[in-house]
Order: C-alpha cells, then sequence, then structure tokens
C-alpha cells in the first residue's frame, strides 16, 4: 500500500484513477487504527473501486485543554492495518500541507444548529474544526464516498448537513458502531483505560440498552434520563450528558413522541470521555 504526504502527490494519484473510470472512497481518521476503522475500510470497499484512508491528528477540533499532544500516534502499525485490509493509500499529511496559513488563521467551515447541541457545548469550536479538515480533505480527494461511524453520530449528522449544504457531490455511508464483546464501543480513546475501568466502561451500552427498553415499556423521558445518569455514577463514570434527542436533528423530543429517537451518552472514567448512543 502506498502512503502519500502532499496533496501535488495525492492529487497526482487520484488523478490517474479517474482516468482508469475508478469510484473513489474516503475513510478519514486520526490514526491509531482499530477493527472500528478497518470496518470503515471494508465498507467503502464496498462502494467504492479505490479506497484513501486519511490518517491526521486535526488540531483545530481539540480543545486547548484536550489530549492533541497526548492523542496516540501510531503510524507504522497503522500503515501495516490498512495493507492488510487492502486499502489503496493512505494520505498523511503535516499539519502544514493541510494549514498552509496555520491552524488559526485557517478558513473555518461552521455548520450551524446541529453542531450546538451535546458535544458542541461540551467541546465548543470541536465541529468547526471537524467540518473544516473534512472540507479540505473533501477537497484533495475529490471522492465520490466517504464512510464516517455512526459512533460520533453528531458528527455523522455535521458532515451529512455540510454535504448537503454545500452542494457536494458525496455520497456520505454511516458505518455500524463496532464493540468489544462487552457492549463497549470501539475508540482509540480506550486504550486511556486500565483493564478494570474497561470493565467499568460498558455500563455505558448496558445504560444505552436500558434507556432503549425504557422508552419501548413508555415511561416517562426525563425519568429515563435521570435514571441513565444515575446507573452511569453507580458504575463509577461522571455523565457529561445522558439524553434523549430527535435523531434527526438531536434537538429534545416532545413529550408524546417516542419514535425516530437516539439515546446519546458521554461520560468520563479516569483519562478517558467515552461517547456512545444506541438508536431507539
Ligand atoms: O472521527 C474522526 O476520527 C475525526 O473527527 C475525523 C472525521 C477524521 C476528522 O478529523
Amino acid at each position: 500500500m502506498e502512503t502519500l504526504t502532499t496533496a501535488v502527490e495525492l492529487r497526482a494519484r487520484i488523478s490517474a484513477w479517474r482516468r482508469e473510470g475508478a469510484r473513489i472512497g474516503l475513510v478519514p481518521t486520526m490514526g491509531n487504527l482499530h477493527n472500528g476503522h478497518f470496518s470503515l475500510i471494508t465498507l467503502a470497499q464496498k462502494h467504492a473501486d479505490r479506497v484513501v484512508a486519511s490518517i491526521f491528528v486535526n488540531p483545530t477540533q481539540f480543545g486547548p485543554r484536550e489530549d492533541f499532544a497526548n492523542y496516540p500516534r501510531t503510524l507504522a502499525q497503522d500503515q501495516n492495518g490498512l495493507a492488510a485490509h487492502d486499502c489503496d493509500l493512505a494520505f498523511v499529511p503535516s499539519v502544514e500541507e493541510m494549514y498552509p496559513f496555520g491552524s488559526m488563521q485557517s478558513v473555518r467551515v461552521e455548520v450551524p444548529a446541529v453542531s450546538e447541541p451535546l458535544e458542541g457545548a461540551t467541546r465548543p469550536g470541536h465541529f468547526a474544526g471537524v467540518a473544516t479538515v473534512v472540507t479540505k480533505l473533501f477537497n484533495l480527494v475529490q471522492p465520490d464516498c466517504a464512510v464516517f461511524g455512526r459512533k460520533d453520530y453528531q458528527q455523522l449528522l455535521v458532515i451529512q448537513r455540510m454535504v448537503r449544504d454545500l452542494r457536494l457531490p458525496i455520497e456520505i455511508v454511516a458505518a455500524p458502531t463496532q464493540r468489544e464483546a462487552n457492549g463497549l464501543a470501539m475508540s482509540s480513546r480506550n486504550q486511556y483505560l486500565s483493564a478494570e475501568e474497561l470493565e467499568h466502561a460498558a455500563a455505558i451500552y448496558r445504560t444505552l440498552c436500558a434507556m432503549r427498553d425504557a422508552l419501548n415499556a413508555g415511561q416517562d423521558i426525563a425519568v429515563i434520563e435521570a435514571q441513565a445518569r444515575q446507573r452511569l455514577e453507580t458504575a463509577g463514570l461522571l455523565p457529561d450528558y445522558a439524553v434523549l434527542r430527535r435523531a434527526d436533528d438531536l434537538l429534545e423530543a416532545q413529550p408524546n413522541v417516542r419514535s425516530g429517537l437516539i439515546a446519546l451518552i458521554a461520560a468520563r472514567l479516569g483519562r478517558a470521555r467515552l461517547i456512545d448512543n444506541l438508536a431507539c
């Protein structure tokens, strides 16, 4: 598998593929790849003839007190994993390549409304950073399709809205969340957890399932949310939110509406902040 680091090289390779008539798929990542990422590559291969995985730890989506400096960087291992999954190309740009005027002076892409609640409230500027870097990657690769995981559900909605609003001719493919045997959603940040914490973290998925079941049993949404927070705290987690929202825009549901909802949790455990969700 080839690795390219510059826009010029990347564009030349993509042009050659286009001349062959290939349909091109993109899987944007921040590296430290695990089976969750590899499932995105496999899904992209079903939608495209050639698959590019980008590996870029994007500084503009991290807050000043977040883990940008310590985010796990495992390039050689990632390249081996991508090659083993028959990915065609890894695009691994530097910060200078992606932000030629510096990350503070960059053009920014803002996606109002859907970026604002939940992750957007806890992590101001996070989704502008994501939307900006994904727009740059879309512009560089000009893919026919791009795959994003449902685990980052709000991110998926932000990207879908951005693509529709900017009229980008890119199919956004949503990939199912990959889970460990105990239900914990696969995430690079799981490696911040000890073996004991990894077991405690499974309470997130159990709580999501309990929220879905309580909703289906007709319980009041405010009661379900309060019980979910309680359940997480009892398991030793510090919840940021544990909510039921409308799946299409993340707004609060009307009390009598019980369909088209999604349960979402963000919680801190040890050094990690974990997110997960479950369609109800
Ligand atoms: O989900 C991620 O890994 C990142 O937010 C993304 C989409 C690669 C943008 O940096």
